[in-house]
């Protein structure tokens, strides 16, 4: 499958970063395996190494397995002021984990990120590729209930 992934690219190491995109979207548990690092090492040419470099600088990628959905409330200053803080212990309530760990169930993964650009709304949190915004504790509650129906 990794294999496959890659040969959609040329193999040059610009493709790094599309390539790696892909093949996390593409896992169930939204992560970059330790195979999937030495394929795409081989196939790019490059050492393992730097790969695990543009793995750990970006922090949209993970060498751990995830939850079908991941949540990512923004920490940058214009949230926290809006009361991110709060929202995150009620995420952490709800879900009964903490940052960076998955519910039991492999539902929700619970992750921390910088701006995502929609400091208007702030506090803002997305769930994989949606974001909400004006976050209260009662519309995360709603959200994750929502999430978790399907
Ligand atoms: S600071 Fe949170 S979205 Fe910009």
């Amino acid at each position: 499958m990794y294999r496959e992934i890659c040969s959609k690219y040329a193999p040059d190491k610009d493709n790094l970063i599309c390539i790696l995109h892909e093949i996390q979207n593409s896992h169930p548990q939204h992560y970059i395996s330790e195979e999937a690092v030495q394929t795409v090492a081989e196939y790019l040419g490059v050492p393992a190494n730097h790969i695990y470099g543009v793995l750990t600088f970006y922090t949209m990628y993970s060498t751990k397995p995830r939850g079908q959905n991941i949540i990512r409330l923004c920490e940058s200053p214009p949230c926290y002021i809006k009361g991110s803080e709060n929202i995150l212990h009620k995420l952490m309530t709800l879900l009964d984990i903490e940052v960076g760990e998955t519910t039991k169930d492999g539902c929700f993964t619970l992750e921390l990120c910088a701006c995502l650009g929609v400091c208007g709304n702030a506090p803002v949190m997305m769930i994989n590729n949606d974001v909400y915004g004006d976050l209260t504790e009662e519309k995360v509650e709603e959200i994750i209930e929502k999430v978790r129906r399907g």
